[in-house]
């Protein structure tokens, strides 16, 4: 008989993993061609990831995370250039500048400041952008689901 033949006890229920659902805005020039590195290389990360591909980081404006964030969305994740590699010379700078602004308007509608995180992923990281999908799912799938969640 293998382990999972053997029938549950009376008490037992069976164990369901909540699974996330991730918003990922990626930069067109160096985020998302990482994932699309990722993905040529055949390397595994969660498949709990929908991506939204922007032209620069400096492009998703707060409202977008928030709005996410109230739609259904576990978690955002906001992806661009490395610092001095913004195609738009400071997109990256100014995406930077607005997570104090996001983090506060997540602190008023009393969603936790996990379920938002900004990373820098260039187009020769597929291994770090599988990481950091890794890293992320991980993190929101710790916080549970989120509490707008309507299904
Ligand atoms: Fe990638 Fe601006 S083009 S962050």
């Amino acid at each position: 008989m293998s382990i999972s033949s053997i029938p549950l006890t009376e008490n037992q229920q069976p164990q369901t993993v909540f699974e996330p659902l991730i918003i990922v805005f990626c930069c067109n020039w160096c985020s998302y061609a990482g994932a699309d590195l990722a993905g040529t290389s055949r390397l595994q990360y969660p498949s709990n990831i929908r991506i939204i591909r922007v032209m620069c980081s400096g492009m998703v404006h707060p409202n977008l995370v928030i709005e996410a964030l109230t739609k259904g969305a576990d978690g955002v994740l906001m992806l661009g250039c490395h610092i001095g590699d913004c195609h738009y010379l400071e997109g990256n700078l100014k995406a930077q500048s607005r997570v104090d602004a996001i983090q506060l308007l997540l602190d008023d509608m009393g969603v936790e400041r996990d379920r938002f995180r900004l990373e820098w992923v260039s187009a020769s990281e597929g291994p770090r952008f599988a990481q950091v999908i890794k890293d992320m799912v991980e993190q929101v799938r710790k916080l549970g689901p989120s509490a707008f969640r309507q299904w």
